[in-house]
């Protein structure tokens, strides 16, 4: 190597790191970027995104212990907290998504559809933590593990579940209301 090599690598090196950090911070402080949620991602960011969730997911889920709740579960508990909570965003059996998950960037997925790729601790873990920058929630702070879990149980069942059964519930969760008089 020639005297003097090294340094003009170094330099170019900073000289380039510079640009990219001037770029950068032109596009944060004038608006440049659009975060329109109704201009899609390019492909690329796309794909490195949802890999990105769904590898965070599957390590950060990776300690937790099935607890017992799940195969003894509250269905009925999972149903309402389901129907109040989740339908606006991801619809259900025989109940089509509301204007709220029509606009949502990313889209939240038809569970029934998607599900049976997320294993019963993936679900637990979205569910108490939520993801981050996306219209899904974290349910953890208002509710506790064995309602999660009874909530985990019921999605479970979502791919199988027709929009007959899932009226019946509505049906039946409407009829031990309290204060119901028929
Ligand atoms: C305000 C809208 C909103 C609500 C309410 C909501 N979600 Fe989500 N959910 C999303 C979005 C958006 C995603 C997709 C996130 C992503 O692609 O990274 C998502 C992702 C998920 C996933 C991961 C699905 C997959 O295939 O990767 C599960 C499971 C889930 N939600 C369950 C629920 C449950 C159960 C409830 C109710 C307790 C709920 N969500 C309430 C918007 C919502």
């Amino acid at each position: 190597m020639k005297p003097g090599t090294l340094k003009t690598i170094a330099l170019t090196l900073v000289a380039v790191v510079g640009v990219a950090t001037l770029v950068g911070i032109v596009v944060v402080k004038t608006g440049a970027y659009n975060v329109a949620a109704t201009k899609p991602h390019q492909a690329m960011t796309e794909s490195v995104l949802s890999t990105m969730m769904e590898n965070s997911v599957r390590h950060h889920a990776s300690d937790i212990e099935l607890s017992p709740a799940f195969n003894d579960p509250d269905l009925g508990e999972g149903f309402e907290h389901y129907q109040m909570m989740c339908v606006a965003c991801h619809g259900a059996p025989g109940m089509e998504k509301s204007e709220i998950g029509e606009g949502l960037n990313p889209p939240p997925p038809d569970l029934a559809a998607s599900v049976s790729d997320l294993s019963p601790q993936e679900i637990f873990w979205i569910l108490k933590y939520g993801i981050k920058m996306t219209g899904m929630p974290a349910f953890g702070p208002t509710h506790d593990d064995e309602k999660l879990w009874d909530l985990t149980a019921f999605v479970k069942r979502l791919p199988t579940m027709t929009p007959d059964q899932y009226r019946a519930m509505a049906e039946d969760a409407e009829e031990n209301e309290p204060g119901h008089n028929h």
